[in-house]
């Protein structure tokens, strides 16, 4: 990580009012949970998304996809916050108390910027500690789903799937508004851990960029966005967050 580009990112950070972070799986790596696109260890190096992670998927074999999300949100049981998403929840309180604000876009639906005590996080892919009813549209906690047989089925007869979007679904309307609003009032936004490639969510930093706002990519490696943003910090989210709140004077 540069020192000098270290320095100006928390300059920027420090003076700004309202900050967006928009994160990918990237920053739950160090929480033990694989990303998708990474070669050899990523989920989509090892499974087929067409098979398990699309709508049709979903309508042609329930039982599969319903026990691979099962296995992914056992994962996840496991996972705790690391000290990046620490980082961005504590940035986010200091900026709130001092009166502003930092807004939390996530595509990722293990649900650890909630665990770790950020508020008001933007789900843009849902959550995959919620499960629906697909006849009635009731959401259960997962505690509360019954996985003694696949695919698990409500009390009303419906397929109980995971409250996430699928691929050839739409993203929640209500999450793309707030994700809007938050990239559109910030005066600083930060891309962590996302390989910056899945639309619609990625268009964030576009439109962080054509607003001509600082913008800052946080990844160990380097993205199409990388020579798009204003500042690229190279390293993993837990190191570089806790890093750049350090030298923001927010962290001992
Ligand atoms: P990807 O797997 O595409 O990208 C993860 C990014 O995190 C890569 O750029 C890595 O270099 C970076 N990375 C790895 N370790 C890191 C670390 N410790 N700190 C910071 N960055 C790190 O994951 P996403 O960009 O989140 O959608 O993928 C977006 C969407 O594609 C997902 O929400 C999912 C997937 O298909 C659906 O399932 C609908």
């Amino acid at each position: 990580m540069d020192e000098h580009t270290l320095d100006a990112v928390a300059e920027l950070v420090h003076s700004a009012r309202r900050v967006a972070v928009f994160t990918g799986a990237g920053v739950s790596a160090e929480s033990g949970i694989e990303t998708f696109r990474q070669p050899q260890t990523g989920l989509w190096a090892q499974f087929d998304p067409m098979e398990l992670a699309h709508v049709d998927a979903l309508r042609r074999d329930p039982e599969t996809v319903t026990r691979w999300y099962h296995w992914r949100f056992s994962k996840c049981a496991d996972a705790t916050p690391n000290p990046g998403h620490e980082a961005i929840t504590r940035l986010q309180r200091v900026k709130r108390e001092a009166g502003g604000d930092v807004q939390v876009i996530t595509q990722n639906i293990d649900g650890l910027h909630h665990q770790a005590g950020a508020e008001d996080v933007i789900e843009l892919h849902g959550s995959i500690l919620r499960w629906r009813c697909q006849k009635t549209g009731t959401m259960r906690s997962i505690g509360d789903v019954d996985f003694s047989s696949f695919p698990p089925m409500s009390e009303a007869g419906g397929l109980l799937r995971p409250d996430i979007v699928l691929f050839g679904e739409m993203l929640p309307n209500d999450a793309l508004e707030a994700a809007e609003r938050a990239v559109m009032s910030c005066d600083v936004f930060l891309t962590v851990g996302t390989s910056a490639v899945v639309y619609p969510a990625a268009g964030y930093i576009e439109l962080a960029i054509s607003r001509g706002v600082p913008t800052v990519e946080i990844n160990p490696d380097v993205t199409p966005m990388s020579g798009a943003v204003t500042h690229t910090l190279r390293g993993a989210s837990g190191v570089v967050m806790p890093a750049l709140l350090k030298q923001c004077g927010l962290l001992d």
